[in-house]
């Protein structure tokens, strides 16, 4: 072979390595297909989710196991099932996503698990808060809440402290439903009996109807879920001035409520009241501390770091610690066998996902909304560790 021979066949060999090595190119990304409310009214807890989501990458790179990490977020608008659906259809099928994530709303999550479930593909739940979620496909993990696992020990919180006439007030969907009867079995668990419930439309903003028939019921206490935002705000005015405090009906309530970045929002008139979660800006540990001022460095202070953000940012850190013990392999039964009883340390504090229920176990703070440094925040005052969710 001549020299000029000779170095054509070696750019040839080196063409067809380059080509070889082009599908396995292709191969070495995993796709991230994220559903969030981006606009309308919970447009907030895409913002927040994402914003862990996206803090998590920037603090850990975009590289895992070797792969390399792509997101797409497609905005859900709302609660939205068929909305849901579609986006996760199109994700699954065009964009050839590896794995599902976000969902902020219970009715997105519950449309989108049968589709996990075909797809055999991971589901990461990065909020949405009802029980039931976690068993609508075997491919879905929570790094959230669940409505029981905080409701229950605040019901054991009213009898502990004397609360002995309670009224509910809850959302008329899955996650106030859970909330409201789980409450319910533990208080009545202690010999108490509720002394009246609603549910209110999820999207109510006026409760003055509802305030009048609680103050005639005349209860110690309210304990109350609504989710974040316009509803929790109206809730907390009509209380204020509807005379509900003043006739003594003490406030008891779920993170949800006290929500870190609704505080300003709520106001000064938050001040005192007790709410569980699994999450607050000010948790007391060196982990959350780097993470409140990573999160400011990111985003401002105009947004605060919320239950939501932390539920994006440990569902992010989820996937990579199961992404890293497949070697980067993102088969779906292979990363849910993953995840199983995976543990780890979160701004909230220890996490662990339970083997059997895919569902997080955490520990459940109380909380009191308190102003320091000229700002609302929750400080927890107890806790109770290794919660498991009680509504399975
Ligand atoms: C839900 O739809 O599951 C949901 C929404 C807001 C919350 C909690 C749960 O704060």
């Amino acid at each position: 072979m001549n020299k000029f021979l000779q170095r054509l066949s070696a750019a040839t060999a080196v063409l067809a390595m380059a080509l070889a090595v082009h599908p396995a190119v292709a191969e070495e990304v995993v796709k991230i297909g994220v559903i969030l409310p981006l606009t309308g009214p919970f447009a907030d807890y895409g913002e927040e989710i994402g914003n862990g989501l996206k803090l998590y990458m920037k603090q850990n790179g975009d590289t895992v196991a070797g792969k390399k990490i792509s997101v797409v977020i497609r905005d859900s608008t709302g609660i939205a099932p068929e909305v849901a659906k579609r986006l996760a259809q199109e994700m699954l099928v065009q964009d050839k996503v590896d794995i599902l994530a976000g969902f902020g709303l219970t009715p997105n999550a519950l449309a989108v698990a049968p589709l996990a479930t075909q797809a055999k593909k991971l589901m990461v739940i990065m909020n949405a808060a009802t029980s039931v979620i976690t068993t609508k496909s075997p491919y879905i993990v929570r790094l959230s809440h669940t409505l029981p696992q905080i409701s229950a020990p605040m019901a054991n919180y009213a009898v502990k402290h004397g609360f002995k006439k309670v009224y509910t007030l809850v959302a008329d969907y899955g996650p106030g439903i859970d909330s409201e009867l789980a409450f319910k079995k533990a208080f009545e668990a202690s010999g108490n009996q509720l002394v009246g419930s609603v549910r209110v439309p999820v999207s109510n903003v006026d409760f003055a109807p509802y305030i009048q028939r609680i103050k005639d019921a005349a209860p110690q206490a309210i304990f109350l879920f609504l989710p974040p935002g316009n509803a929790t705000v109206a809730f907390l005015k009509a209380y204020k001035e509807r005379g509900l405090e003043k006739a003594g009906i003490t406030l008891l309530a779920t993170v949800d409520f006290a929500d870190d970045n609704m505080m300003d929002a709520l106001g000064s008139s938050v001040i005192g009241v007790v709410t569980t979660g699994h999450y607050s800006e000010a948790h007391d540990s060196p982990m959350n501390k780097a993470y409140v001022k990573a999160y400011a460095e990111a985003y401002g202070t105009k947004i605060r770091p919320n239950f939501m953000s932390v539920g994006g940012y440990d569902g992010m850190a989820t996937i990579y610690a199961a992404l890293k013990k497949t070697n980067g392999d993102a088969d779906g039964d292979k990363l849910i066998a993953a995840v199983k009883g995976l543990q780890f340390e979160s701004p909230r504090g220890p996490v662990m996902i339970d083997p059997e229920t895919r569902d997080i176990i955490q520990t459940v703070y109380f909380r009191r909304a308190e102003e320091k440094n000229g700002k609302l925040v929750n400080i927890e005052f107890d806790q109770v560790k290794n919660v498991k969710d009680p509504g399975k």
